[in-house]
């Protein structure tokens, strides 16, 4: 049985302040209406202590968006694993697209992310996805199994139950456009087919894949009806209580 698992990925969006009072009044409605999922949130780094703390109790797991590649040492503007650990952030955001796109991000850097994480024994969301132009040309199979051989290389059998995979095509992110519950389901029967080829039926069964892209309170129990759509990871709709309870209570 895979439980539901669905996030919030506020990107660069809320100041502390306004972050900590969405998180306090989602606290709440998290509490009152008993959702039959998995809650995470996804602030930015200067909102985490106020969020974590605002949630407390709640049973929402806070995660960053990003983190460095190195522990420690000379690497201005980076915020270390070890940092977020010591205030309480076990669960990381890797290989979205925008890391890749506007910050360079290859899928060998995101595996150095992926591994270093798990060896803190964070939990890992590590994004896959392609653009339309990939998908237009026929690249789709060939652009997620080299993102999950290369994002996941190393990464140990027994790693898997820390790791989860959040299928964004690019093309959906942030346009209105979402990919068809079809399409996106046969996307993740394809990621679930290539982890279990990499690792074990057992494991690639038991692997949550979320999807994300324009995913809103009318598409989300569509999407979540599918075999292979075990969550969603949601951008704009995360950002208002209004928007992001009825998507978390999908199954009310
Ligand atoms: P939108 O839901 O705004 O399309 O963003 C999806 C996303 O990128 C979540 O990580």
């Amino acid at each position: 049985m895979r439980t539901p698992y669905i996030a919030g990925n506020w990107k660069m969006n809320l100041a502390p302040s306004e972050a900590r009072a969405y998180a306090s009044s989602l606290a709440e409605a998290v509490k009152a209406a008993k959702p039959d999922c998995r809650v995470m949130i996804a602030p930015s780094f200067v909102s985490l202590p106020g969020v974590i703390e605002a949630v407390k109790g709640s049973g929402i797991t806070v995660a960053a968006q990003n983190m460095a590649d190195h522990l420690a040492g000379a690497y201005t503007g980076e915020v270390s694993p070890e940092m977020l650990k010591d205030i309480g952030v076990e669960t990381v955001i890797l290989g979205h697209s925008e890391r890749r796109q506007y910050y360079g991000e290859t899928d060998e850097i995101i595996n150095g992310k992926v591994l270093l994480a798990l060896s803190l024994k964070m939990e890992v969301v590590l994004c896959v996805g392609e653009t339309l132009e990939e998908r237009e040309g026929g690249e789709l199979e060939t652009v997620l199994e080299r993102q999950l051989r290369v994002g996941l290389k190393d990464v140990q059998p027994d790693e898997m139950k820390a790791i989860t995979i959040a299928y964004e095509p690019v093309w959906a992110i942030g346009t209105g456009r979402t990919a068809t519950p079809e399409d996106a389901d046969a996307a993740h029967r394809f990621i679930r087919e290539t982890v279990a080829a990499m690792y074990s039926e057992d494991i690639a069964n038991n692997l949550i894949i979320q999807y994300g892209g324009s995913v809103k309170p009318s598409n989300v129990r569509a999407l979540m009806e599918k075999e292979n759509i075990d969550g969603a990871l949601v951008g704009g709709a995360s950002l208002k209580l209004d928007d992001f309870l009825p998507i978390i209570t999908f199954s009310k």
